[in-house]
Order: C-alpha cells, then structure tokens, then sequence
C-alpha cells in the first residue's frame, strides 16, 4: 500500500502534548492534538516505526472512518462504505469492541454487532463469499468509538497497551505506568551524561525509562505488536523499523543513573527489571531510605514518585519525608527536583515554591507534578 493513512496515538489525559512531540519527531506531519489522542498522517511504514519509538502513547489505532451516525441504519451504511478489504484479508479475523459516551446510539452491544455485520457483508462481496467467512488468520481488533454521535472506527495496531515494554517482570504496589515515567522525564532538561536518582524507586520504572531514553534505545524493541502480520504492511517496513531502532541505539553513551528505596524487595525487583530490559548493570541500585540521600556530584537530576500518604494512618509518616527531602535538597541548589504527589500540601512540606507545576493523572488519582529547576553550575 503506497497511499496515506491515519493514525491515532492514544495518550492518558494531560499527556497529549508529549505523544505530539514524539511524533512530529519521527518526521510525520498534519498531526493534531484531541483529547485523550493525537491523530497524524503517515505512510504505512509508519505503523512499526509509531509502535516501536512512542515512548509516552498508550497505543497506535489505524483510523478506517470518521462520520456522524443518529440509527442504526446510518451507522451500518457508512460502515459498509468504508474500504474494509483494503486492510482484512479473506481469513481475517475481525471481533469489534466498542464505547459511546452522550450519543443517541448508547447501546455498545448492539453498535458492536451493527459493525461487524456491516463489516462483513463489505467483505463477503468484495471476496465473493457466499457462506461465512472463516476468521482464521491475522488478528484485527476494530474499535468502535461513539463520543456526541460522532463514530470512530478503528483498528488496534499495538496489541498488549504499548506501556507493556516487555521488561516488567516484577512489580510492588503502585507501580508507575512505563508511558507516564518516560513523560515525566521529558518534562526534564536533563542530558544523559548528569546525574539520575529516583531515591523512590519501587520496582525501576523511572530509572529504568531514563535509561532507555538516556541510550535512545526504542521501547518496543523488546515486545511483538499485533500488526505484524497484516498483510499490507510488508515485512521490509518492519524489518526497516527494527533496524533503524537498532542503528539509533547508542549503547556507548555512559549513564549515571541510581535507583534507591527503603525497601530491599523492591531493588531486586527492580534489578530483575533492568536485566530484563537488557541493561545489564547500567543502573545502580541500593536499598537506603531517602533521609540518607546525599548527592556527591553537581548539577543532577532527581524525578520521583514518593508514596503519596493516601492511605490511613501513612499521611504523618509521609509528610516527614518530605519535610526530609526539602531539607536536604535545600544544600544542594544545582540539583533540578521533579516530585509527583497527590498531596496538595507538598510545597509547604517540602519548604520551597515549585519552579513549576502540572496537573497529571496517575491513573485515576490526581496529581500535581512539582518541578524545581537546579542552577547549575561549571
Ligand atoms: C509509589 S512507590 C514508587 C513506585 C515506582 N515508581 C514504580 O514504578 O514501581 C513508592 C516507593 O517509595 C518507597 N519508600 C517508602 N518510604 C521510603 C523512604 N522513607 N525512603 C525511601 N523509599 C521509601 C516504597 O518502598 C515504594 O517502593
């Protein structure tokens, strides 16, 4: 296929900028921003290329139709109209899952089987099947999604959410998704060759991200996405994108990246992580509460996410160890301090006014992101 498609990187709420930057980065144009997804234009080599680079995006979606739809029957034309056999084979398989938010067609079953009806009347004359059509080969998740009667019919490209980097075999109780580590370290200035602490590290996930990030070595180098056997991307575009990844990856580039935590367990899941991730013994990791954090060089970076005290009886403990931090931190004025909490009291703990702030979603819980810029010195 030579012609354009276009594509939806999805993104959590608040992060849509970061996924704009990353892929106007990978060289692609007409790119908008939405709520909750950027929608850009691109060749189809694209598709491997999005999946394998997008450090912050949830997952990649090829956009087959966009249009209004008030019954039934408009929703099962123009879905029939819609070109499905330029990307479903004759053995496709094809299950259709859906969502409608204020919209006159409320009902997710019913749109769902709609769709695949029409999807598959388009197909069996485009095929001249006259029985039904078998589904046994390449898999392809459509999406139907009703927001204000406006329907979005797509295709998943990802597979497994593209946070599932691959290197995440082991976990402790909150866990940062891998996406909102990586935006959170963009938000940052920091080089690779400067200091990286996450004195809060639990299972890895920021230090292990910076890492990546620091060698730009591509996330989904280590996972399979579900359009790798669709037929009109040919194996050439992912053969290309694997070796591109790899031609970038700069695994000379030295880091100094350290991970510590209060608790022993965590480190060496958190070490397992790295292993995982191919990174060897890149990352040091200690077990050390963060009361005995003290930096021995200049102008480093620290971006935690500390236990956010939500929990009964946690919140006084919590509060001390901010306190602790503002007042360690306080001795080491080139250091750069980026902390994501839900506690609205943070600055005062803390004793110092963010140089900035950014409201951001971990999960469901909201949250600030306190940003205090270093200055650095020679
Ligand atoms: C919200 S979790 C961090 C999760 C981590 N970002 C991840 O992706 O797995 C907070 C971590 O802070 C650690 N912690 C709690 N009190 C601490 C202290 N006083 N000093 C250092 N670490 C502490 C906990 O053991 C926990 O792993």
């Amino acid at each position: 296929m030579t012609q354009k498609v276009t594509l939806i990187a999805t993104a959590a709420m608040g992060i849509e900028a970061f996924v704009a930057r990353e892929v106007k980065a990978l060289g692609y144009e007409n790119v908008q921003t939405e709520n909750g997804r950027v929608v850009f234009e691109a060749p189809v080599s694209a598709i491997p290329r999005a999946n394998l680079w997008l450090r912050t995006a949830d997952r990649v979606k090829l956009l087959v139709g966009r249009f209004k739809a008030y019954s039934f029957d408009e929703l099962f034309e123009q879905t029939k109209a819609l070109p499905w056999e330029e990307f479903i084979t004759e053995e496709g398989e094809f299950p259709v899952v859906g969502k409608s938010v204020k919209s006159k067609l409320y009902s997710v079953p019913d749109c769902q089987s709609i769709v695949k009806k029409a999807v598959v009347e388009r197909l069996k004359k485009k095929y001249g099947v006259a029985s039904i059509l078998k589904e046994t080969g390449a898999f392809h998740r459509i999406e139907v999604a009703i927001h204000k009667d406006e329907v979005l019919l797509t295709m998943d490209t990802s597979g497994s959410g593209l946070h599932k980097r691959g290197y995440r075999v082991g976990q402790g109780e909150a866990p940062l998704k891998e996406t909102l580590a990586a935006a959170l370290i963009q938000t940052t200035n920091w080089y690779p060759d400067q200091p990286f602490v996450d004195p809060f590290c639990g299972s890895g996930t920021i230090a292990i991200e910076a890492a990546l990030i620091g060698q730009n070595i591509a996330p989904g180098f280590n996972r399979e996405f579900s359009s790798e056997n669709w037929h009109f991307i040919s194996s050439s575009d992912w053969e290309r994108a694997f070796e591109e990844a790899e031609d970038h990856a700069n695994y000379d580039q030295p880091l100094d990246i350290t991970g510590s935590d209060i608790s022993h367990d965590m480190i060496q899941i958190a070490k397992s992580n790295a292993m995982e991730a191919g990174l060897g013994d890149l990352i040091q990791w200690k077990q050390m509460q963060v009361k005995d954090f003290h930096p021995k060089k200049d102008n480093g970076y620290l971006v935690a996410n500390p236990p956010y005290g939500e929990r009964m009886g946690d919140k006084p403990e919590v509060e001390e160890m901010y306190r602790d931090l503002g007042v360690i931190m306080r001795d080491y004025p080139s250091w750069s301090v980026y902390i994501l909490t839900s506690n609205e009291s943070f600055e005062s703990l803390y004793g110092k006014e963010a140089t900035k702030k950014r409201k951001l979603f971990n999960g469901f819980i909201k949250t600030d992101y306190y940003q205090y810029f270093g200055k650095h010195v020679k």
